[in-house]
């Protein structure tokens, strides 16, 4: 997803942006540049590739100034090169702007302005936004207005900033539908503008978010809201509670092995002040769900996508087990074309890490304007899922940066647990006594995951020799049963999507119905076979692996003698509740997809062809 950074103010603005850039990479992107004004007219730099290429070239022919935008580019409508790659600039070189999103009509558009004898430069969408509003900005009287003009001609998600080199002391931004975020911070003398928090967290923490079909002017004093039809706004102003530290790698590689390691206290974040272990009361305050209401409902339905999709398949397991509601799990990308039965009897739970994911969002709002109430695990503060949701459980486990979601998964089943828990305690679901017990495992849970996250030599040994053994194979096959088959899931989707192997995650049971024709020593198979109820099903699939000379990594309970006769490797987690086995059995499979990707030397915190936050369909 595109990343944009800018600022006003009297600092010197390259710099300011390019690192806000910087704090952006992480969401996946093929160009970069920026446009700074400086004496008077706007700059323009871009180059495709990383940003060490922008940054080498802006070594090479300077600008700066106290006006600037920047964006980096996942490529939708072009090749990603330089002259694809934004800022965009108009005929006269005196308007630029940046977009993130799609526009839909752009050909219709492009043909119309190209009749006008506009001459187009670039392969891209972006670019007839920027033409519109040189063409728009002297009947409109200035650049907000041309941006709210121009925005009137836009089908589909946008979210843009543009500024001009004829008002030096501003950005104008403005958001179309789901295109992932614009985030403003309020600076004492400057402002800045960024499409995610991690960008401008040094500089301030106190952030308003643009909603759909509003637009902003900022300025050094601050931002002016208003809606696209005109009507000003009085716009929340967030504290935004994590710090730049958070947002940072401090000792380790890559984004994503410090939130891998982080989650012991990211679990204990996300329960902090929400389980009342006296009582075993929940506490969830943004849940705005009255007791009637939740015990009207008659069933749960799940929209998500990739790993939140894997963590609502764990939690249907958590909501029919406690809260003893009906639970089906929908990918959000298939849930709105199939005309889903929906009423105001439904819950709808929507997870989502970025909150943006623009086939969650559509879900949700199909659901919605299907009468159920709605519920969204988020984590991203601010984010468009948690403003038009009727309740929130957000996740609490700090800014997740690296592409592939690991804390994030996590946080969201212990979510999904506590929310059970309180439908448990509105709906009399269960008995107290064993509600009780229920609370009471989580008290453990931080402590069990801290013991797998072991990172000490001996913790590292047994991932760093598996990474070396298997880095070289091209499949795998994950296997898991009950409540860990989702874990197979998850596990085969971390391998996949950051060390490129192709690897299938399968219900154990089903092997049998035609994977089972794959095995062989070049198929490793990792199977999740804990101690619970079909640890007995499990060793027998491990049986039919190795009957057919196939590999075995297996996911173990601490203790487990027996399973070192059957499986050729043993990975153990310690012995826990079965309903919170999943959060540790995950653990190993982050951990070895993470040391196998880094043995293929691959990009781990910037996967290929994936961004952070979809927003496109
Ligand atoms: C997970 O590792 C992937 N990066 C991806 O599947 C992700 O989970 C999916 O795009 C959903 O994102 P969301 O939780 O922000 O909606």
């Amino acid at each position: 997803m595109c990343g944009i950074v800018g600022y006003v103010g009297s600092r010197p603005a390259t710099a300011i942006v390019i690192d806000g850039l910087q704090h952006l990479e992480y969401r996946g992107y093929d160009s970069a540049g920026i446009a700074v004004l400086q004496d008077g007219a706007i700059h323009v730099r871009r180059d495709a590739g990383k940003l060490s290429n922008l940054i080498k070239l802006l070594a090479q022919q300077p600008i700066d100034g106290h006006l600037a935008l920047g964006h980096t580019r996942w490529a939708t409508h072009g090749k990603p090169n330089q002259q694809n790659a934004h800022p965009h600039s108009d005929a006269s070189g005196e308007i630029v702007v940046v977009q993130n999103g799609i526009v839909e009509n752009y050909r219709e558009l492009r043909e119309s302005l190209q009749a006008e004898g506009i001459d187009f430069r670039s392969e891209t969408d972006t670019e007839v936004i920027v033409h519109l509003l040189a063409l728009n900005y002297s009947a409109a009287g200035g650049l907000a207005e041309a941006v709210r003009k121009t925005l009137g001609y836009l089908k589909g998600p946008s979210a843009i900033v543009a500024m001009t080199s004829r008002e030096p002391d501003r950005l104008v931004a403005a958001r179309l539908g789901n295109a992932g975020g614009v985030a403003i911070g309020l600076g004492s003398g400057e402002t800045f503008v960024a499409s995610d928090i991690p960008a401008i967290l040094e500089h301030t923490r106190r952030m308003i978010f643009l909603e759909d079909g509003q637009y902003a002017v900022i300025t050094p004093a601050g931002a002016q809201i208003a809606t696209l039809d005109g009507q000003p706004v009085a716009a929340e102003i967030h504290d935004i509670p994590w710090n730049p530290v958070s947002a940072a790698k401090g000792e380790y590689r890559h984004f994503m092995q410090k939130e891998i390691f982080e989650q012991a206290r990211s679990i204990t974040d996300t329960m902090r002040g929400r389980v009342d272990f006296d009582s075993g009361e929940m506490i969830l305050e943004q849940l705005r769900l009255s007791r009637e209401r939740a015990r009207s409902f008659d069933r749960i339905v799940t929209v998500a996508c990739g790993t939140s999709a894997y963590a609502g398949l764990v939690g249907e397991f958590l909501l029919e087990h406690i809260a003893r509601i009906p639970t089906d799990v929908d990918y959000a990308s298939e849930f709105r074309y199939r005309d889903p039965i929906i009423d105001e009897r439904t819950l709808l739970l929507a997870i989502t890490q970025s909150g943006e994911t623009v086939d969650t969002l559509a879900a949700v709002e199909e659901a919605r304007n299907k009468g159920a109430f709605v519920v969204s695990i988020v984590n991203a503060i601010g984010s468009q899922a948690a403003r038009i949701s009727d309740g929130v459980i957000t996740m609490r486990c700090g800014p997740e940066i690296g592409v592939a979601s690991t804390k994030a998964f996590t946080a969201s089943v212990v979510d999904q647990y506590l929310l059970a828990l309180a439908l448990a305690q509105a709906r009399d679901s269960i008995g107290p006594a064993h509600r009780r017990r229920l609370v009471d495992d989580l008290a453990h849970l931080p402590r069990l995951m801290g013991q797998v996250l072991d990172q000490s030599p001996a913790g590292n040994a047994v991932y760093l020799d598996l990474a070396e053994r298997f880095h070289g194979y091209r499949n795998f096959l994950f296997l898991g049963r009950g409540i860990n088959y989702p874990i197979a899931l998850e596990g085969a989707l971390k391998l996949k999507e950051i060390s490129y192997i192709h690897a299938e995650g399968y219900p154990a049971g089903e092997m049998k119905h035609g994977p089972i024709a794959l095995i062989d020593r070049e198929m490793p198979v990792v199977a999740i076979a804990v101690q619970d109820s079909v640890y007995d099903k499990m060793i027998s699939q491990i049986e039919q692996v190795k009957a057919r000379h196939g590999i075995v990594i297996a996911i173990a309970t601490e203790g487990d003698d027996f399973i070192a006769s059957k499986a050729d490797h043993v990975i153990t987690v310690p012995k826990a509740p079965s309903l919170l086995t999943p959060v540790l059995s995950v653990l190993p499979l982050q951990r070895l997809a993470y040391e196998i990707a880094v043995w293929r030397g691959a990009d781990v915190d910037q996967p290929r062809n994936l961004a952070k936050s979809v927003t496109v369909e």
